[in-house]
């Protein structure tokens, strides 16, 4: 992989809102990244859940079940517990104590006009009636990050607007209560003072995967997902569904139709790709149907072993399995949180005494 960073274990946090099973898109756009960086860096996977309360505050239940279902498919991915910290945000007070700070350095008009938020309330179709806590979630995800300092944040393209706020929240955090002149380079934060570092995006290496309608990005809510745990049958229907318009082996195709983005994504023989996409190009004797069986099998090569590990979580015993990894990655998680807060509330003059809450 491209070389990140230099400290040979720099930090890295990410996190999903749980809204149910994950899709090929999740899987090339932040998942295999994921994968790629628990080896070399102390990464924290957090379950954005009380995000998911942000549009479906009255069913407790789904979100529950699509909490645990989140964690399933990343440990069918290979996310391993041992490597890597598995994050619960609603057992993290410091991420909400934090939230309440950071909304008092960034301006009202900038979360409103945060490009993600505006486009979530249009596709969710939220209308005018969406709460308070709709738009307060990106203050939270700030906190989300910051709460764990790290460098780096992997993600999907469209949270770019999301980790762009929380790098002004950090900066400005940093300049008012640590006393970083504003002309310090953001590197150099730390170094100067600074409780935070202003931590950097990282996109995926398919930044966005089309749905096999070929037209919107993959999404569950548009139904046009293959989702990880689909059987290998429903993959091939699937794939036999991407829409292209083109009749005949012989047409010049469109090397950058969705066809030929799922063949960028998933045919990952040296040169293969490539071939494909100038054959398909020059409409040099290469059919849609020939494309797609190839592509049927890759994604299956793809998906057979998160299957099988998915499998060792479906039966009995598989949700307390899940909910004890849980458990013990949010203890750590909440060793580096409150050991954030404290500082922070060491810089913001509120260090009147150690907090004890007297529970154990
Ligand atoms: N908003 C992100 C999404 O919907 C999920 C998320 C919550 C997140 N907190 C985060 C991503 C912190 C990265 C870092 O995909």
């Amino acid at each position: 992989m491209t070389k990140i960073g230099t400290a040979s274990r720099a930090r890295v946090l990410t996190g999903d809102t749980p809204t149910g099973r994950l899709h090929l898109g999740h899987y090339v756009g932040s998942i295999e990244r994921r994968l790629e960086m628990q080896d070399h860096y102390e990464c924290y996977f957090l379950l954005a859940n009380m995000h998911a309360f942000t549009t479906r505050a009255e069913k407790p239940e789904e979100i529950r079940a699509d909490t645990i279902e989140i964690v399933k498919d990343w440990l069918a991915c290979g996310i391993d517990p041992e490597k890597s910290t598995v994050v619960l945000q609603t057992e993290v007070p410091a991420i909400a104590e934090l939230s309440w700070f950071f909304a008092m350095l960034i301006p009202f008009n900038r979360v409103m006009n945060n490009p993600t938020i505006k486009t979530e309330i249009d596709t969710k179709g939220l209308g005018e009636s969406y709460p308070f806590g709709f738009p307060l979630y990106a203050v939270g995800q700030c906190a989300d990050i910051l709460a764990f300092r790290p460098e780096w944040v992997p993600v999907g393209e469209d949270q770019v607007p999301h980790i762009e706020m929380c790098r002004f929240v950090a900066g400005k955090f940093n300049q008012v209560y640590c006393g970083v002149g504003n002309r310090v380079p953001e590197e150099k934060h730390v170094e100067s003072g600074g409780v935070f570092p202003v931590p950097k995006a990282l996109v995926g290496r398919i930044a966005r995967l089309p749905g096999i309608d070929g037209k919107q990005k993959m999404s569950k809510s548009l139904g046009n997902a293959i989702f990880l745990s689909d059987a290998p049958e429903e993959v091939k229907r699937k794939v036999q569904k991407i829409y292209t318009g083109r009749q005949s082996p012989t047409d010049k195709g469109d090397p950058q139709n969705a066809l030929m983005q799922f063949v960028d994504a998933f045919i990952r023989a040296p040169g293969r790709a490539a071939e494909i996409k100038g054959r398909y190009s020059r409409g040099d004797n290469i059919g849609d149907g020939h494309v797609k069986a190839e592509l049927v099998e890759a994604i299956n090569a793809l998906l057979e072993p998160i299957r099988a590990r998915r499998a060792k979580y479906e039966g009995q015993g598989g949700d307390d399995a899940v909910i004890e990894i849980i458990k013990q990655g949010t203890r750590r998680a909440n060793i580096i949180a409150e050991e954030t807060l404290a500082m922070a509330k060491g810089k913001m003059g509120l260090g009147f005494f150690d907090r004890r809450l007297g529970i154990s």
